[in-house]
Formats: structure tokens, C-alpha cells, sequence
């Protein structure tokens, strides 16, 4: 399982041959758009943990059902890619709805939006208390409690909202819940990384490629720039730098998760655009630029492709693939549907390449 680097005459490697990593938090969207982004994620992921915040969420086994069957539908079939699906929380979902379907193998994870903290998070929970129920089953089947740790308060600065919601309520759930598996999705903080470092064993990160590229003076940038607009938004250089230091650290804590979430190009540059950042056609290039930059490229089998399954109780895939030390030019912008996304590093020169999936 380790890492094969094969070195040019100057000592760096010229190619990287890993496992086939797993997007560990993913937007695929439904109908039309589900059917123009989805095969940029089974190109290059074996496995995807799919985000429930549709409208109307997915909220039952069934949903997931049917959502997984229209997932697969519009996957292309030359990919070998599963689905993950994860139930979105609400302040009145029956925890027996939730046991039932990880027993059937229909959920993998639940999703807690703070309401109002993102898109499509109106159905979301209002107060951790609502959902003690379906933590304490959670805990007892052994099914992971996925967070977007961001509280909701007018009155707390959008900068301030994960480290707040860690003295608030991440750290009662983990008091509360000792042995609850726990991701806290794409963090933006040092904080985050201090407290899923000092915490136990059963809580766990995910990190998007753009958080470990990108800081908030950059979305500031000549002018606002809509496309570096996420929730969790990017925080100071600081922050981002103990990103990438855990990211490239090695600690199975921190895993692959791109929060790749397209929106049309109109609804980012708009006078109230949405949030998300749309990573997935390019993720394994910028995760492997990042890599390279940190002299961490022996890390990153680990960070995309096995801490993620190790923690959630699965096998690593069995494919390989293959990362190029090759130049790829990141289109400006991809036509989807009868429209265009703009995809992240649009416009710009990566120096890897994925080229292919070894069978
Ligand atoms: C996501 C989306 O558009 O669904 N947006 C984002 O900025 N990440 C929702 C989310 O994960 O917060
Ligand atoms: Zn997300």
C-alpha cells in the first residue's frame, strides 16, 4: 500500500502511482446538473460521500434510495464508482428512520447543517438538543455524525463562526457523546486542527483542496471574487497554514473531502451569489500541487486514500492511479447544461496531471 515515486535524474519524482483516493464530502446535485458534474467525481474517486442537501433534503432511507439509483443512472459506465449516501438531520427525524436505513446499507453517514449556516440548510437543525435521540443511536450502531461546524448567530462575525462553534457545541457533543464517530467537514481554522488533534481517536477532518490554496485576502483580490465565495468561507494566512500542515502531516485524523458544490456561473456572479466552490474536475491536481508544494507527496496516499476509509470502517479501493508531473491547463470555464461553471484554478497552470486509473 505504499506509495510508489518514480524519480527523474534530479531526484524528483516524475510520476505517482497511489491507491485510488475516495471524496470523503462531495455536492453532485440532482436532475440536469447531477447528470453534467457527477462523472467529474467518478473519474477520478472510487467512492464519494454525497451530500443530502437537495430541495427538499434527503431526509429518509427511500430518498437515499432513489437519489443513489439517479446518481448511478447518470454516472458514465466506464467508472467503477459508488455512492455513499447520508441522511441530512432535522429537528424531528426519527432516529428509527436512520437506524433502519445504515442497517440496510442504505446511509453511510448522517449530515448536521446548523439552520441557515449554507445552501439548502433551511430544513436544518435549530438546537443540538432537538437530535440527542438520533446521537445516542448514532453512537450505538456506530454510524458517523458528518458537522458543518459553523453556528448560525447574527450577532457572531462570519470569521469567528467554526471557532465558536467548537466552544459551543462541537466540544458538548464530544463531552455528551464520547464514543460518537465524528467528522467535522472541511475545516478552515487552526482551531479546528488544534481540537480534532487533541481529541480521541473517533473524530476526524475533512480538507478541501481550495482552504489549503487559498486564503481570505484572496477572495478580496483586484475586486471580489465570487468563485473563492464557500461556506465555511477562508480564513486568515494563519489558518491556512496550519491547513496545510496537517493536511501533509501524515496523522490519519485528516482526510481527503472537496466540497466540490457547482452553482451556474449566474448564480455565483450575481448580486446575492451563492456559496461553493467547484473543485471536483481538477481536485487530484490541485490536492497534488498543494502536496508537492509542502515536499509532502509521500503523504498523500494517506490523505486521499486511506485515513478516510480506515476511519470509516471500509477497505481501501483496490485500483491504482496514476499523477503525472505534466503541466494541465485549467480551463476558464466548463459549458454545463445550457450555461457554464467556473471551475476552480480556472485559467490556471497545475504542474500534475492524473491520467488514468490503473486496472
Ligand atoms: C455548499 C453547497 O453549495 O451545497 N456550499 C459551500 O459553500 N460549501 C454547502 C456546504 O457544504 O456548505
Ligand atoms: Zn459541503
Amino acid at each position: 500500500m505504499i506509495s510508489k515515486l518514480r524519480k527523474s535524474a534530479k531526484n524528483t519524482p516524475t510520476h505517482l502511482t497511489i491507491t485510488q483516493p475516495d471524496d470523503w464530502h462531495v455536492h453532485v446535485r440532482d436532475s440536469e446538473m447531477l447528470a453534467a458534474v457527477v462523472n467529474f467525481t467518478a473519474r477520478q474517486f472510487g467512492r464519494a460521500i454525497i451530500m443530502p442537501n437537495l430541495a427538499p433534503p434527503i431526509t429518509s432511507a427511500q430518498a437515499a434510495r432513489e437519489y443513489r439509483t439517479r446518481i448511478l443512472a447518470a454516472v458514465d459506465e466506464k467508472h467503477d464508482f459508488t455512492p455513499l449516501m447520508t441522511c441530512y438531520l432535522t429537528d424531528n427525524i426519527d432516529p428509527k428512520e436512520i437506524e433502519a436505513g445504515f442497517a440496510q446499507g442504505v446511509f453511510t453517514a448522517c449530515k448536521l447543517y446548523p439552520a441557515g449556516a449554507t445552501t439548502n440548510s433551511d430544513h436544518g437543525v435549530t438546537d443540538i438538543q432537538n437530535i440527542y435521540p438520533v446521537l445516542e443511536t448514532m453512537q450505538r450502531i456506530g454510524m458517523p455524525l458528518l458537522i458543518h461546524g459553523e453556528v448560525t448567530d447574527a450577532d457572531i462575525d462570519i470569521f469567528d463562526r467554526e471557532a465558536v462553534f467548537i466552544e459551543r457545541v462541537m466540544s458538548k457533543i464530544i463531552k455528551d457523546f464520547p464514543a460518537l464517530k465524528t467528522v467535522f467537514e472541511h475545516i478552515t481554522t487552526k482551531q479546528a486542527v488544534d481540537f480534532v488533534q487533541e481529541s480521541g481517536a473517533n473524530i476526524a477532518a475533512t480538507i478541501t483542496p481550495h482552504h489549503l490554496v487559498y486564503n481570505r485576502s484572496a477572495i478580496f483580490a483586484g475586486g471580489i471574487n465570487p468563485h473563492l465565495y464557500c461556506l465555511p468561507i477562508a480564513k486568515r494566512e494563519l489558518h491556512r497554514l496550519a491547513l496545510r500542515k496537517a493536511a501533509t502531516s501524515g496523522s490519519s485524523k485528516f482526510f481527503l473531502g472537496t466540497d466540490s458544490a457547482p452553482h451556474s456561473v449566474e448564480a455565483k456572479q450575481s448580486a446575492c451569489g451563492c456559496a461553493g466552490v467547484f473543485n471536483a474536475p481538477y481536485a487530484l491536481e490541485s490536492y497534488a500541487a498543494t502536496f508537492d508544494q509542502e515536499n509532502a507527496l509521500d503523504k498523500l496516499e494517506g490523505f486521499a486514500s486511506l485515513h478516510g476509509p480506515h476511519f470509516y470502517g471500509l477497505e481501501p479501493n483496490k485500483c491504482k492511479i496514476v499523477l503525472e508531473r505534466t503541466n494541465i491547463e485549467i480551463p476558464k470555464t466548463l459549458d454545463i447544461m445550457d450555461t457554464q461553471i467556473i471551475p476552480f484554478h480556472g485559467g490556471e497552470v497545475l504542474g500534475w496531471t492524473f491520467t488514468g486509473i490503473l486496472s
